[in-house]
């Protein structure tokens, strides 16, 4: 990989994870940003990532080319990069939630496509990455690909495309269920009589530590959860309020509209 150049196309909130991820890890392949706008690419350079001066100069050096533009805007990206990518014919990964690989074929003209979902969390390599590649896309490109998220995420491959609108809902929109969780419980400690700082700083370590241990994998996150809920203790009073809520439902809830909006995005921007 250390010979290989990933030219990441945006340099907004994935595309600057990804990159700072890749260049903070030795041995992980050179990242090359791109992005529209001077005060992005100004940041960017700042923030200490190699920086193109052009499109067509990223284009040019990439071995494989990730896109990290909104869902929105891949088919304007594809018809402006057109003659770069029939010339040096890169790997392309898109992150495009929803984006499918047919259309992405379409409009890139090139069967070279890779679909991935990765998630912020990739900034402090600790990313979540689902990856769909159709059947005809060589084992080598898939091999490449792996390789190139490894140094920043864990990575799960997936052989049906509509599950990557499931990646999407679960780890892809995952990072920002958890803030708000985080959030929640900060809130709840102020309310309860803590101060702010230390509220907040409980929290995020609580879960810190939770997601450390559910991480593991030594034990389910239902076993450890019974392993804290003492019969009769505070935390299992905390876990029934939840419970009368309705919380496994409102899960379930919010990822069946994010996995339907992702779905979504694929039939509305794929129709051209
Ligand atoms: N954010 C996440 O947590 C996350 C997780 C998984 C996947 N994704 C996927 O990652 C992609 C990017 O999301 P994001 O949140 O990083 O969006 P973002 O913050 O808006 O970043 C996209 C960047 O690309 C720039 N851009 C747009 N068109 C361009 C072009 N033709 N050439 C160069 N730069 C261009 C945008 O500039 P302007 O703002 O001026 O348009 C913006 O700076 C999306 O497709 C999303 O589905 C995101």
């Amino acid at each position: 990989m250390q010979n290989m150049t990933i030219g990441i196309i945006g340099a907004g909130n994935m595309g600057r994870a990804l990159a700072a991820g890749l260049a903070a890890t030795p041995g992980a392949a050179r990242a090359l940003v791109y992005d529209h706008s001077d005060d992005t690419r100004r940041r960017a350079a700042q923030q200490g990532l190699a920086v193109a001066k052009t499109l067509a100069e990223l284009v040019a050096q990439a071995d494989v080319l990730v896109l990290a533009v909104k869902p929105q805007h891949v088919a304007a990206l594809a018809r402006e990069i057109a003659a770069g990518v029939a010339t040096g014919h890169p790997l392309i990964v898109s992150v495009a939630a929803g984006i499918r690989t047919d259309a992405l074929r379409r409009w890139f003209h090139s069967d070279r496509v890779v679909r991935a979902m990765p998630n912020t969390p990739a900034l402090i390599r600790a990313g979540a990455t689902v990856l769909y590649a159709a059947a005809d896309i060589a084992a080598d490109d898939r091999a490449r690909v792996e390789a190139l998220l490894q140094p920043v995420s864990a990575v799960w491959w997936v052989a049906d495309e509509d599950l990557m609108d499931a990646a999407t809902a679960v780890s892809g929109s995952g990072p920002a269920y958890f803030f708000l969780a985080i959030e929640a419980l900060a809130a709840a400690g102020v309310q309860a009589g803590l101060p702010a700082l230390i509220a907040s700083e409980l929290a995020a370590a609580t879960a810190l530590g939770a997601a450390r241990m559910a991480g593991a994998g030594t034990e389910s996150p239902a076993t450890l959860r019974r392993q804290v809920t003492s019969p009769n203790g505070t935390t299992e009073r905390a876990i029934q309020s939840f419970m009368d809520q309705g919380f496994m439902k409102m899960f379930e809830r919010a990822v069946e509209a994010a996995r339907a909006r992702a779905a979504e995005l694929g039939e509305e921007l794929g129709a051209v």
